[in-house]
């Protein structure tokens, strides 16, 4: 045993998150280049169309980025409850960013890993760039949390950034991973390292084939997509009837 943090231990994850909350939007807008905004919105139209009054979990919420398109592309869902261990991010996003949307969502303060939240209670389940900080069988109990959480006839949708392999300019964009986002880290933002660690999650997840085949084995009808040619990666379908 060298002493190495487990990277994927939910109270490291929480740390990294908690102490990075202040200036997560910013920052993952500038340096994703926008790229971010768009793949959230490319992930909400990819939700199935959904009933009338619609109630549903965005899972791993962070400061709510995903809320404004959900809440544009289906005005009249009833409530969005946002799930996320980092209580530091979900603070900030509604106290600062959503005060005019705040009758509709609720929060819950969870480790998706024990999550009591109930059996088939949601017409959709929604989550973007939560997936790259959770190990293979971490995805594999999320996944199962998906399958036992929504109704029926539910649909869901998933996106995360993504290593695109098999593209020529894949170099430059490990390169901005890897290389540039801590070198900025260090010398602008003077951080604790914590989104080099962001970047390092998105370098080492590779893509969402894996947690797509976790969905299909508990059950869900699961469509792949790949995203500006796989740098972003996203599964989305329905709960069978
Ligand atoms: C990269 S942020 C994504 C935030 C937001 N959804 C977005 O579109 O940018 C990942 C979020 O997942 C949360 N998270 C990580 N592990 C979690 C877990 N086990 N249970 C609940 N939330 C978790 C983190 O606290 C963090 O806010």
């Amino acid at each position: 045993m060298n002493g190495a943090p487990d990277i994927y231990d939910p109270t490291f994850v929480k740390g990294v998150f908690d102490r990075c909350s202040k200036r997560y939007i910013g920052f993952s807008y500038v340096f994703s280049a926008g790229f971010t905004e768009r793949w959230r919105r490319q992930c909400v139209q990819a939700l199935p169309p959904m009933p009338e009054r619609a109630s549903g979990y965005d899972l791993m919420a962070g400061t709510g980025e995903v809320w404004p398109h959900l809440l544009r592309h289906h005005e009249d869902i009833a409530e969005i409850t946002a799930v996320d261990i980092s209580t530091g991010m979900h603070q900030r996003a509604v106290a600062r960013l959503h005060k005019h949307r705040a009758h509709k969502i609720a929060f819950i303060a969870d480790n998706v890993f024990v999550s009591t939240l109930p059996d088939a209670s949601a017409d959709f389940v929604i989550a973007t760039f939560g997936l790259k900080t959770f190990n293979p069988a971490q995805q594999a109990e999320l996944a199962a949390l998906t399958a036992r959480i929504l109704k029926p006839g539910g649909g869901f949708s998933f996106i995360e950034a993504s290593d695109p392999r098999g593209w020529p300019l894949r170099p430059l964009f490990l390169f901005h991973l890897k290389t540039v986002l801590p070198l900025i880290e260090r010398t602008l933002l003077r951080g604790a390292q914590d989104f080099a660690m962001i970047g390092r999650y998105c370098s080492d997840f590779e893509d969402a084939s894996g947690f797509a085949a976790e969905l299909s084995r508990n059950g869900l009808d699961v469509e792949f997509k790949r995203y500006f040619f796989g740098c972003a990666t996203g599964v989305s379908g329905r709960k069978p009837l």
